[in-house]
Formats: structure tokens, sequence, C-alpha cells
């Protein structure tokens, strides 16, 4: 990462100022006499979602947001995590539910999402939320990773009103909700946006005419240097891991941009690490003040 050079999209310094600025709500909270509370709820032992929960535990703890894990083994019945969910849905103490995907194969995502109650869906998965986001509500609240790019557009000064984006991946984390939030009518959105994927016939083409360039399609170093225009501002959303001989463990982890070649041509360019990644988590501790402040009031 090179923080001094300045089209390098800084994440971690921009999700401190986030934290910073929510660390002053807390403080009203707790005033109020309420503490945040989130419960994180992990299946199985795969090792990346180990880390990203590790990851959130501890910027909760560093913002005063009070956090439970709920760890269940890799064959535990989709009614057992239900079960788990209908208590956590109770609890006052917990403002805040969020389950890590993946989920082993027995458990389908879409139950357990429609399960946690809308209002502590700090992850933004739950189908009344999603249409909340679809249909411009605000009283919603919106998946952290795209809402994580979109706050790193505006505070690094991107415009997307008239912008034409192309997002590359349409899943449901990332892809469909980022062409959501960037289409609607607003600040921070009012973009062109279109979405590429495994079906699209000529990605390259549809890059090449981007101002904006959200990669989340989960392929390492896709994006290279002859698919973007100069001037152009690349987000990474990816995190992948691949073989590196020269590396101790033997891997490493690389985003879906080729970052060096693009980044002497990149108006803005987010790091890998360092960029997105930190986002999603000032995004989730945002989501989480915000539900208890929703629940105090
Ligand atoms: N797995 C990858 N990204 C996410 C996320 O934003 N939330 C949850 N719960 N799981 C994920």
């Amino acid at each position: 990462m090179e923080p001094s050079l300045s089209n390098v999209v800084d994440g971690r310094a921009i999700a401190a100022q986030i934290q910073k600025e929510l660390a002053v709500r807390v403080a009203n909270l707790k005033g109020s006499g309420v503490t945040p509370g989130l419960a994180f709820v992990r299946v199985g032992e795969d090792p990346a979602s180990k880390v990203y929960v590790g990851r959130k535990e501890k910027a909760c703890a560093e913002l005063g947001i009070v956090s439970e894990t709920h760890v269940l083994p890799e064959a535990t019945t989709e009614a057992d995590l239900l079960a788990l969910i209908a208590k956590l849905n109770a609890a006052a103490h917990l403002h805040g539910i969020l389950v890590q995907a993946p989920l082993p194969k027995q458990i389908r995502e879409s139950v357990v999402f429609s399960t946690v109650l809308p209002t502590k869906d700090v992850d933004g998965f739950h189908p009344v939320n999603v249409g909340k986001l679809m249909l411009g509500d605000p009283t919603g609240f919106k998946p952290c990773t795209p809402a994580g790019v979109v706050e790193l557009l505006v505070r690094s000064g991107v415009k997307t009103d008239g912008a034409e984006v192309v997002i590359l991946g349409r899943g449901n984390i990332v892809g469909k909700p980022m062409a959501a939030m960037l289409c609607q009518k607003g600040n921070a959105a009012n973009s062109t946006v279109t979405i590429c994927h495994s079906a699209t016939r000529d990605i390259k083409a549809h890059c090449l005419r981007a101002d904006i360039i959200v990669a989340a399609m989960g392929v390492p170093e896709f994006l290279k240097a002859d698919m973007v225009k100069p001037g152009v501002v690349v987000m990474d959303v990816g995190v992948n891991r691949v073989s590196d001989a020269s590396s101790k463990t033997g891997t490493k982890l690389v985003g879906d941009v080729d970052y060096k070649n693009i980044l002497p041509i990149a108006a803005k360019i987010t790091p890998n690490p360092g960029g997105v990644g930190p986002m999603t988590i000032a995004m989730l501790l945002q989501n989480t003040v915000r539900a208890a402040e929703m629940k105090a009031n």
C-alpha cells in the first residue's frame, strides 16, 4: 500500500474517521442508559470467517459496542441455527445480529437471513431491508460492503452524479445492492449502472467506458490495465487467496484488480488490504449504532 500517493484511497483512515464520529453517538446512547449490543453467529471453522468475525469483535470493543459470539459446529442443523436466532431476536440487550456467511451446505442462507428480525438485521440481508433498499426507503439497513464503497467514493471526493459505473459481479452481498445504491435518485447516487457477470459478452468493452468500476466478482486480479480508461476510479472488493511460492505460508491474498498496473492510470484506486475491507467493518458499526438509536428513540 502507498498511502502517500494521492490517488490511493486510504480505507483505514476513512474508516477511523467514521469510527470517531460513531464514538460520539455511542457516548450519547450510553448517557441515556443504552449500550449498543451485537451478536455474531459463526457456524463451522471456515478460516476466513474466523478472521472476519475476529476483526469485527475487536472493532466493537474499541468503540464500546458490547458483542457476543456464538460458535456452532459445522454439522449444526438449520433448525438449531434458527432456534438460536429466535433467542437472539428476543434478547433485549442485543440491537444487532450478524450470521457470518458462508454457511455449511445443509443450511439455507436465505432462510437464515429471513429469520433475523429486520430491525436487528445490521447486515441488511433480510428481504424487508433488501426491499427498502430497492425502494429508496432510508429506514432500512443497507449491506455493509456496498455501503462502505459509497462512503469511500463520497469521502474521497468522487462524483457519482451522472457517472458511468460498471459493477463486476452480481452477488447478493455486493453486486446487486451496490447497483441499487448507485442508480438511486439522490446524493451519492444518480449513476448509470451496468452489472457485468459470467454471461456478459464483452466485459472489457463495458469497463473501458466506465468512470467508476467496482470489482466484486471473486476472480484474482481479473481487472487489467488494458481494460480501463485513464482517470478511472477503481474500488476493489475482492479477497482471493492464491498460491505464492515466495511467501512463508505458500499463499497470499489478492483483490479482483491488477492494482500495480492500474495504479499509474487511475484517478483513484483502493489498495488491498486497507481499502474496502475496513469500510465494511465501519458500516457494520454504523448500522449497529443506528439500530440501538432506533430502539432507544
Ligand atoms: N460474508 C462475506 N461478507 C459478509 C457480510 O458482509 N456479512 C456476513 N454476515 N457475512 C459475510
